[in-house]
């Protein structure tokens, strides 16, 4: 029996994931969830973000459902105390290396998305991002030099078991899809993207039945923009994914719609929506759950899975949406309840 823990952590994380429990208990899968502080809610109860408590938990669980971290309170508590910290220890934690971002405009949604409606409509892909290397944690530092001018650098750096390990991740999305990868990089002026394409062709090898492309980062931002149909599952390094996945969400409609997931080496992965904790609506029951409910599919895909329960809920929200269902940020006024309650009735 899979052991589910639900980090809920600050804002309208609790209320959001409280709706995708509800979910994943109608679908009577046989789940078993433990619940455990995290972000700001843990320092005010443990005096640390990601305390040892909820450190066991996460370890004894087959998957961790988060909601979001960051709470006003905290923003002037020195780095390591602020919430925000929690995810970056859960990563490291568990080695989670693997960032699954979905983009996808529901059907009902082309107003919401930045795109023209036409433009918008054929939008379903997903960003498969590195998550642990690149220049975000490459030797980095400020000095001076000989001219006496300020100086700053970070070294964008990969080795080659960390572009083999995120390329398996992303052929294997590819295989449960269209069977079509892009690699994204910047080979004509980067030695570190040289490395990345002679490493993803080198993995393609194994995945024969998918087909491969390449395209440079600042191309591929412009497709992103003038038509974002066009893609199905992209593959690119830390910094490139960071960029890109935020800006595929933005062209896909609203952030109360998107989940994500950062999964690692073994089964154990993190879902989450890709929204913070939203301190400007939360307590009010106006926070749109089909984030966190999505992100609960993509755990029961990934880690435990159950395909089919997931497709179910995929469905569902879909069905949800198409007949009509909204909360505010969709220009609706369902509450959080009655979003969700919109989508048991369709499961
Ligand atoms: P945010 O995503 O929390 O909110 C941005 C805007 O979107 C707000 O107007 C909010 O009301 C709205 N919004 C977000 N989720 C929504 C939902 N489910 N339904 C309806 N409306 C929704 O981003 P913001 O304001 O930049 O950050 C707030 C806090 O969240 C900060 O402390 C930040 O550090 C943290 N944060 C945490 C993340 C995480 O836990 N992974 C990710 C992003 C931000
Ligand atoms: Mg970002």
């Amino acid at each position: 029996m899979a052991l589910i823990a639900i980090l809920a952590g600050d804002g309208i994380g609790p209320e959001v994931t409280a709706e995708a429990r509800r979910v994943l208990e109608a679908l009577d899968l046989g789940l078993t969830f433990e619940e455990a502080k995290v972000g700001g809610a843990a320092y005010e109860a443990a005096g640390h973000p990601l305390p040892p408590e909820t450190l066991a938990v996460a370890e004894r669980a087959d998957a961790l459902l988060f909601g979001a971290v960051g709470d006003p309170r905290f923003d002037n508590l020195e780095r390591a105390h602020r919430p925000e910290q929690a995810i970056l220890g859960l990563r490291k934690a568990f080695g989670l290396f693997a960032n699954l971002r979905p983009a996808r405009l529901f059907e009902g949604l082309e107003g919401a998305s930045s795109l023209r409606p036409d433009i918008a409509r054929r939008i379903d892909m997903v960003i498969v991002r590195e998550l642990t290397g690149d220049v975000y944690f490459g030797a980095k530092g400020r000095g001076t030099t000989e001219a006496g001018l300020r100086e700053g650098h970070d070294l964008m750096r990969y080795d080659e078991e960390e572009v083999a390990r995120i390329a398996r991740v992303g052929f294997e999305t590819a295989m449960r899809r269209r069977r079509r990868l892009l690699s994204v990089d910047k080979a004509n002026v980067l030695e570190t993207s040289q490395l990345w394409r002679d490493v993803v062709i080198e993995v393609a090898e194994d995945y024969p039945e998918v087909v491969l492309d390449h395209m440079y980062v600042d191309n591929c931002a412009m497709q992103l923009v003038r038509d974002p149909g066009q893609f199905d599952v992209i593959l690119t390094g830390n910094l490139f994914g960071d960029i890109l996945s935020d800006q595929a969400s933005m062209c896909a409609g609203s952030i109360g719609m998107l989940p994500s997931a950062a999964l690692g080496a073994t089964g154990k992965g993190l879902y989450e929506p890709i929204h913070g904790s939203a301190p400007d609506i939360a307590g009010q029951g106006k926070a749109n759950p089909c984030a966190a409910i999505l992100s609960s599919a993509m755990m029961l895909r990934h880690s435990l899975g159950m395909t089919e329960a997931a497709d179910r809920i995929d469905a569902a929200v879909a069905g949800a949406i198409r007949e009509g269902a909204r909360t505010g940020d969709l220009g609706g006024s369902l509450s959080t309840r009655a979003m969700a309650d919109a989508i048991l009735d369709r499961l």
